[in-house]
């Protein structure tokens, strides 16, 4: 008796190994989660990425569409700190790259060596904002804007298609979920979502019926015809190569009124896709930092040591 239950036993081992052993090598093919920690995949960044993850890694990343961040700064107290929670952000984003847009004459030491260490792909470029439109009521970074979407059409020209990208714009102040880089990273045209925090209430969104967009809920100037914030929306990279021309624009351009201006020469309201359930999640918050109290900064270096900020 014993030894028939001891010859099944060998016979049933083999088996019992062989299910063991697919079952791992199964699990360990699992596709990573969109989530996972970006991969680097740098492509073209003009700034090699620290910490990446080693190239078994990407795989599943390869197939997704970049996402392109333009994203202007200027230098001021909070720079760095605004630069570090957005890399922050950006670092767990798979295939995303950062078009990080100075307001300035040169590279400054400070971003570039922010850029240095980010660990990110990142294109750095600059451009400064002519001083006849740096005043209170115009509309900021236009230039910074266009100097990354200059980069992106000329970058592509010589890349074969299809490569399939989505734009969005990031300024360096406001909160962004990672769900909304799901959101948008499947952005056909041009995509739409709400936004927190903006124009005198708790948030604005594109209202929607039947998967379409008509209309806006929005405090500020309803009349405009995108009425949404720069942080809003989405548009794939090849309707920015297709509409070469666009561009944001500084001659009669109104505050407020840039986003509209600037989409009324890509798309129609018609064409918007709907994100973050049919708009009514927010996943961005147009969050504006405060301020900060220098009342008791030196006039002169006083400290020992020379430390960046
Ligand atoms: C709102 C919108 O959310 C912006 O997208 C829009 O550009 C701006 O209004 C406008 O008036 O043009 P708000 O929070 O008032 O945003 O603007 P900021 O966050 O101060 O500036 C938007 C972006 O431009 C930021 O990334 C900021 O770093 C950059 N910026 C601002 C410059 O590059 N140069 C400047 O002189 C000021
Ligand atoms: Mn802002």
């Amino acid at each position: 008796m014993k030894s028939l239950l001891f010859s099944r036993f060998l016979l049933l081992l083999p088996w019992v190994l062989i299910v063991i052993i697919v079952l791992d090598i199964d699990s360990s093919r699992a596709p990573l989660p969109a989530l996972a920690p970006r991969g680097g995949g740098g492509i073209g960044g003009s700034r090699p990425a620290a910490g990446r993850l080693p190239p078994e890694r990407r795989g599943p990343e390869a197939a997704l569409p970049t996402i392109y961040a333009i994203t202007p700064t200027y230098s001021r107290p909070v720079q760095k700190a605004e630069l570090t929670r957005l890399a922050n952000t950006f670092r767990q984003v798979a295939r995303l790259h950062w078009i990080l847009v100075e307001d300035a004459a040169t590279r400054s030491e400070l971003v570039s060596r922010f850029v240095a260490a980010a660990g990110l792909p990142c294109t750095h470029l600059h451009v400064p904002t002519p001083r006849r439109y740096k005043r209170p009521g115009l509309p900021r970074a236009t230039e910074q804007r266009n100097a990354g979407l200059a980069w992106l059409r000329q970058r592509h020209q010589h890349l074969p298609p299809p490569q399939p990208g989505v734009l969005f714009f990031a300024d360096d102040d406001n909160t962004y979920s990672l769900e909304l880089f799901q959101e948008m990273r499947t952005t056909r045209k041009v995509s739409v979502w709400p936004v927190g925090l903006v124009g005198g209430r708790r948030y604005e969104r594109p209202v929607v019926e039947n998967g379409k967009v008509v209309g806006w809920y929005t405090g500020w100037r309803a009349d405009r015809p995108f009425a949404i914030d720069m942080a809003g929306f989405a548009v794939s990279l090849q309707v920015i190569l297709s509409h070469p021309k666009a561009v944001f624009k500084r001659r009669g351009s109104q505050p407020g009124m840039q986003e509209s201006d600037f989409l009324k020469q890509i798309t129609t309201v018609e064409e918007l896709e709907p994100k973050a359930n049919n708009c009514t999640k927010v996943l961005v918050w147009h969050t504006r930092t405060e301020k900060v109290n220098l009342a008791n900064e030196p006039k002169y270096h006083l400290d020992t040591v020379n430390i960046e900020v």
